[in-house]
């Protein structure tokens, strides 16, 4: 009896000793996410099936993980940053923080989807498009250019949502583009044109279905979303001149911390984020640009160099000067 207990009690001890030192050498991955819980925990579970590696994120805005990471500095327990703004990986790339990615990860995906300095890359393309009512417009109306919707044709027919995070970045593009000045003149132009304002991009799409608006300038997949569910929704949505400031492609995108203690988990994350089945989830399930090239686009959406052809063309680290934008939008009292 003495003995049975006493083996028993053995056998639990060696149990909790492997149970402990198993738990000490699993590998855990520290991500911050600026993409939210519903569209990453899915990546994240088929990652850890995958790898081993048990991943711990924090969840927060894109904004303010950046401004936390330089907080942080060297003491961040974050291996990575995955961003959905090209401006918050620019903030910490600037700032030294990002190691550079290997050469076989960067040309996994076409340059205008990656750092010039290969410190981050894209993960999927958000770009911003004109959505319009094709009852109210007809095509040979549509503008060409984002500066065109300052003209009187389009008084009070314009909605956009000032507040929105992706609109923000949109604006500071602007300024990296065509300067302080100008920015400044077409927001005005804009204002004095009697645009209307909306909280989101979702209500900019209502909006048009509505009649309360004729042209919006939303993100490109909040449409899908409408259409995905009715076919016949009656709002469409094109892209401006190729190269126009209005055809900005964003990006969500990684960079790896060079503080990280996990570099080769970090790397075998970022990896499968531009893996095709990654790749065919970010397209196929919430409508985005997939990074790569072969990759099915969601039948909506165009192949990937086709967009590239229409974006214009800067360094998205200069994204950065968020602060400013909200300054401008303030003195010009759009917010
Ligand atoms: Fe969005």
């Amino acid at each position: 009896m003495f003995n049975d207990q006493s083996n028993l009690f053995t056998c639990s001890l060696i149990l909790l000793l492997f149970t402990l030192v198993g738990t000490v050498h699993a590998e855990t991955l520290t991500i911050y996410s600026g993409r939210s819980k519903s569209l990453v925990e899915p990546i994240i579970k088929q990652f850890e099936e995958k790898s081993g590696i048990q991943v711990e994120v924090s969840y927060g805005n894109t904004t303010q993980l950046a401004a936390a990471l330089l907080t942080e500095g060297a003491k961040s327990p974050a291996a990575l940053f995955w961003a959905q703004d090209a401006g918050a990986l620019g903030a910490v790339s600037k700032n030294a923080m990002f190691e550079k990615l290997p050469e076989t990860i960067l040309t996994k995906v076409p340059s205008g989807f990656r750092d010039a300095d290969g410190f981050w890359i894209a993960t999927s393309g958000r770009a911003r498009v004109l959505a319009y009512a094709p009852e109210r417009v007809e095509m040979k109306e549509l503008p060409q250019s984002i500066f065109d919707l300052t003209q009187p044709m389009w008084k009070g027919r314009v909605g956009w949502a000032p507040t929105n995070a992706s609109f923000q970045a949109f604006v500071t593009s602007l300024r990296v583009q065509v300067g302080e000045e100008r920015t400044e003149k077409w927001l005005r132009d804009m204002k004095a044109n009697g645009a209307k304002k909306y909280a989101k991009n979702t209500p900019i799409i209502e909006a048009l279905a509505a009649g309360e608006i004729d042209v919006g300038l939303p993100n490109h997949y909040y449409l899908l979303r409408f259409k995905s569910k009715d076919a016949n929704f009656p709002v469409a949505q094109t892209f401006f001149k190729a190269s126009d400031p209005g055809n900005l492609v964003n990006i969500a995108g990684v960079g790896m911390l060079k503080s990280s203690k996990n570099k080769e988990a970090a790397l075998k994350f970022v990896e499968f984020l531009l893996s095709a089945k990654a790749q065919q989830y970010f397209t196929s399930d919430v409508f985005e640009y997939p990074a790569i090239e072969g990759v099915t686009p969601h039948t909506n959406l165009l192949p990937l160099s086709e967009l590239l052809q229409l974006a214009p063309t800067f360094n998205l680290n200069d994204m950065d000067d968020l602060d400013g934008t909200v300054k401008l939008l303030r003195r010009v009292e759009i917010l």
